[in-house]
C-alpha cells in the first residue's frame, strides 16, 4: 500500500485527475525548452505524473478501497440485503457491484439491470449522478445516461433503466439480469415495487438483487429478511468515518447515541416498534392510499419552529380532503435545523409543487412573523394564521394541528 493519504471520496478523485491532466499540459509545455536541465525536469516531470497517475488509479481502484463488509457475500444468495446507517457507504457498495456486473471480469455483455429508487429523481441524484452514484464512481467504460430513456448504456451495450417505487407499474413489462434497489426502507408502494420486480429478475442463470437500505420495519423488509434466499449484512456509520466530514460522526454519536434513532440511524439496527407508542407502523402502513383520486382544497399546513439552530424543526405537512370529506396526508415536507428564510423557502416549494389553495401557518410566540417571512418570499401566497388550541397542544403533532 503506498505511503499516502487515501482519505479521499469519488469527488476528491475527480479533481485529482484534472490536476494530472493539467500537470500533463505543463509538461507539454515545457518540453519545447531545449536544454539539459529542460530534459532532467521533463523526466521528473514524467515520473511525477505517472505516480501521480498511479495514486489515482489505486484511490480508485474498489478492489483495494472497498471494505469486506461492501463486497457482495460468498455464496448462493438470491438477494443481498445490506442494512446500515446513514453514510455507511451503502450506496457506494451498489454503485460498484452495478459497474462490475457491467464492466467485471465476469461481466456479460448485453445484461439488462434494473436500478430502482424511492422516486426517479433520487435513481438520478443519487444511484448515478450522486456522490457515490455510478457516473461518479467508473474509472473507465463510464456509461452514458440517456435522460429521455431513462437508462445508462456502457459501452459494451449492458443497459440499467430506473424505476421509482411511486409507479410500481412501469415494471410491468422489462426484464432483467439484476436489480439494485436503494433504500427499500422509504419506498411509498413498497411491496407492490418489490413484488413486480421479482416478475422482472428472469435473465440469465442466477438473477440476482442488491437490496442497500437504512432499516425501517416495514413489512416489505421484514419480509426480506425472512427469506432464505436472503443474506442479510449489516454496516455502521462509523465503519466508514474515515470517508465522513469531520466531526460529523462525534457530534451524530453525542446526540443520538444509544437512543433508538441512533441505533437505527448510524447503528443499521432494525428496531420494532415502542409498546408504548401512540400508532404503530403497522396501523400508519394500514391507512396508506395508493390512489388518492381526485382531492379537492390542497393546504400546506405550517407549525414554525420556536428557535434557530439545529435542534429546530419547522414541520410542513401537505394535506387535502377527497370526495369522501376524508383529509389526506400528501408529504410530509418538514424541514430541520433551517433558518427562517430556509423553511419559508421550503414552505413555498410544497405550496407550488402541489398546487396548494392555501398555506395555514401556525401562530404561537412569533406572532405574525410567519406571515411576514412567507409574504417576503411572494407577496400574494395565501396565508391564514391560526393560534394552537389546547387540544392541538395535547396532540403535539408537527405541523398537522394547524390542518
Ligand atoms: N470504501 C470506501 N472508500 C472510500 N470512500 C467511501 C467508501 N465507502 C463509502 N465511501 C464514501 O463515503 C460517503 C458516504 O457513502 P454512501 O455510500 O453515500 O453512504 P450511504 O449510502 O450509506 O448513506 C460517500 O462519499 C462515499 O463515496
Ligand atoms: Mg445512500
Amino acid at each position: 500500500m503506498p505511503d499516502v493519504d487515501l482519505n479521499t471520496d469519488a469527488a476528491g478523485v475527480e479533481i485529482s485527475a484534472e490536476a494530472s491532466e493539467i500537470r500533463g499540459q505543463g509538461l507539454q509545455s515545457r518540453g519545447g525548452i531545449n536544454s539539459s536541465s529542460g530534459v532532467t525536469s521533463r523526466a521528473a516531470d514524467a515520473d511525477l505524473l505517472e505516480r501521480f497517475r498511479n495514486l489515482v488509479a489505486y484511490v480508485r481502484d474498489w478492489s483495494q478501497t472497498g471494505r469486506d463488509d461492501q463486497k457482495p457475500p460468498e455464496g448462493d444468495w438470491r438477494v443481498w440485503l445490506l442494512m446500515g446507517g446513514r453514510g455507511s457507504g451503502k450506496t457506494r457498495a451498489g454503485a460498484e457491484w452495478v459497474q462490475a456486473l457491467a464492466t467485471g471480469k465476469a461481466a456479460r455483455p448485453g445484461s439488462r439491470i434494473a436500478l430502482v429508487a424511492e422516486t426517479l429523481g433520487d435513481a438520478r441524484e443519487v444511484m448515478i449522478d450522486g456522490v457515490s452514484g455510478i457516473c461518479r464512481i467508473a474509472q473507465s467504460n463510464r456509461p452514458d445516461f440517456e435522460a429521455s430513456r431513462r437508462r445508462l448504456v456502457w459501452p459494451n451495450g449492458t443497459i440499467a433503466q430506473i424505476f421509482s417505487s411511486e409507479d410500481p407499474e412501469s415494471l410491468r413489462g422489462p426484464q432483467f439480469d439484476y436489480a439494485w434497489c436503494d433504500e427499500l426502507g422509504k419506498w411509498k408502494h413498497g411491496q407492490e415495487t418489490w413484488d413486480m420486480l421479482q416478475f422482472t429478475l428472469r435473465l440469465g442463470d442466477d438473477p440476482r438483487a442488491l437490496v442497500t437500505t437504512t432499516p425501517r420495519p416495514v413489512p416489505v423488509l421484514k419480509a426480506l429478511m425472512a427469506d432464505p434466499g436472503t443474506v442479510t449484512c449489516r454496516i455502521r456509520t462509523g465503519d466508514n468515518a474515515a470517508n465522513l466530514a469531520p466531526g460529523f460522526l462525534s457530534a451524530m454519536a453525542g446526540r443520538y447515541g444509544g437512543t433508538r434513532l441512533g441505533r437505527q440511524e448510524l447503528d443499521g439496527e432494525m428496531i420494532e416498534d415502542r409498546e408504548d407508542a401512540l400508532w404503530s407502523r403497522a396501523g400508519i402502513e394500514a391507512l396508506k392510499l395508493r390512489d388518492t383520486g381526485p382531492l379537492g382544497r390542497i393546504v400546506v399546513a405550517v407549525d414554525p419552529p420556536a428557535g434557530m439552530g439545529q435542534g429546530s424543526c419547522c414541520g410542513i405537512i401537505v394535506a387535502g380532503l377527497d370526495r369522501a370529506g376524508r383529509g389526506v396526508v400528501l408529504a410530509d415536507c418538514s424541514v430541520e435545523g433551517a433558518s427562517p428564510a430556509g423553511w419559508a423557502g421550503a414552505v413555498v416549494r410544497a405550496y407550488r409543487r402541489f398546487d396548494a389553495d392555501r398555506i395555514v401557518a401556525e401562530v404561537n410566540q412569533g406572532g405574525d412573523m410567519v406571515s411576514a417571512v412567507l409574504r417576503g418570499i411572494d407577496a400574494k401566497l395565501p396565508v391564514t394564521s391560526v393560534r394552537a388550541s389546547r387540544r392541538e397542544m395535547a396532540a403535539g403533532g408537527a405541523g398537522g394541528g394547524a390542518l
